[in-house]
Parts: structure tokens; sequence; C-alpha cells
């Protein structure tokens, strides 16, 4: 168990949250009341979030996210983590698609609560506006780090444990290489500190590109939404 030593990082607020996102989410929030209370018989509308959001692929996007300071804090406290934590590949995946990762609620809690906060009160209606569809449970939120050791691990892969995956860069300039390819749909190089990439995880197979030198760290979030998969998940069972 780690305990941030920042503690604007444990602060549950959104002080690190992008603030011409933050605004645009006030304007958007009461438009998906509107969309849910009318039960699909309303149109949800462009919102101020999806306006924000670039799409770079069919069904890819980007967004500025997190504040650029945010991600340099977060860098700084990773590198004060690495004296207590290891990052560990994950063993439910198979060793070409490991890279080496710290899971947030089983090494850092303080953290870990203020992600689920991002996820209901930030990334929640961004996926709204994108997707007009809920993802509000965390199948896990990591940090991963890709380096030139794990070269050979960028293997092409869909993020099979979620619906949605969000990946944000945390020290993009600090490392030479990397980014990532989706096939049929082509290479993104690493985004700006704080952006986030945002994708549908089960037709989107990607792959990281082999970081040349240095480490590249992301902040992962693995979403899904925990009821639709229960209702599937009893039907296949049954
Ligand atoms: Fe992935």
């Amino acid at each position: 168990m780690y305990n941030l030593s920042n503690y604007l990082l444990s602060v549950q607020s959104n002080w690190y949250v992008n603030q011409p996102l933050i605004k645009a989410i006030d304007e958007t929030v009461p438009m998906i009341a509107k969309y849910k209370a009318s039960s699909g018989t309303h149109t949800l509308e462009p919102t101020p979030v999806f306006k924000m959001c670039k799409r770079v692929f069919p069904d890819i996007y980007k967004v500025p996210l997190l504040r650029r300071q945010y991600c340099t804090m977060l860098c700084e406290e990773i590198e004060l983590m690495k004296n207590s934590i290891a990052f560990v590949p994950n063993d439910d995946e198979d060793e070409l698609r490991q890279i080496p990762e710290i899971v947030l609620k089983d090494h850092i809690p303080d953290l870990y609560r203020n992600m689920w906060f991002l996820v209901k009160t930030v990334i929640n209606p961004i996926l709204m506006s994108l997707y007009c569809r809920d993802n509000l449970d965390i199948a896990s939120v990591q940090i991963a780090n890709y380096s030139p050791k794990e070269k050979k691990k960028g293997a092409w892969h869909h993020d099979d444990s979620c619906d949605i995956s969000v990946v944000i860069p945390l020290n993009t300039g600090k490392y030479e290489g990397g980014g990532t390819e989706f096939y049929n749909k082509g290479t993104l190089n690493p985004l700006p500190n704080g952006h986030a990439l945002i994708f549908p995880s089960f037709n989107n197979l990607h792959r990281g590109l082999a970081v040349e030198s240095g480490d590249r760290y992301l902040l992962v979030f693995w979403l899904v939404d925990k009821n639709r998969t229960l209702e599937i998940a009893k039907e296949v069972l049954a």
C-alpha cells in the first residue's frame, strides 16, 4: 500500500481537470439529463463536450482532460513510488501483451478514489457525449510503463476486460518513440500530456509502438457498464 506524498494528488476536487473541459461539462450535464429523461425519444444534440473532442479515426477521439501540472506532479510521485512498488506485468494477460504497470486499486487507494471520482464526474459525460452510453464502472485503472525493455511486447490486442479504454500520457517529450497504432486505421504519435485518447475497446485492435529510449508513462482506464455486462453474462451462462 502506497500513501501519496503530494497532498494535492489525493484531494478530491476537479482542480486537476482541464478547465475549459470542466466548463463544457457543466453545460453538458443538463443536456444528458434531459436526453436520459426522454427514454430515447429525444435526440442528444452535439454537446459542448462533444465539440471539444477531436475525432482522430472513426470512433476514436482525443480531448484535453488533465492539466499539465497534474501530469508533472504525478510523474514526480511515480519516481517516489518506484522505491516501494514495482511496475509488474499483469498475469491475466498473455505474455506478448503484458506491459509493466501499477494497478491503482491494489497499491494506491488514495489515487484510485480520485480516479473513481474523475470517471463519474468527467469521463462519463465525455463518453455519453461521444457514444450516448454510460460507462461508469472501473474494470481497472493503472499506470503503465512502456520502455525499450518492453519492445517485443507491443503486440496487437483488444483491451478485452472493458468496453471503453481511456489512455492519458503523463510524460510526452521525456522519451523517444512510442505512440499507438490502430489496425486498418492508422498510427498516432504520443498525445500531449494530459490529453486523453478514447476508444471502444472491443472493436479496435491496437498496439503500442516501441519506445526507443526512456520510460513512457500512461494513465490507463478500462471502463465498463457493469449492469450491461452482468445481463450478458447471465444470458450466456443460462
Ligand atoms: Fe491496449
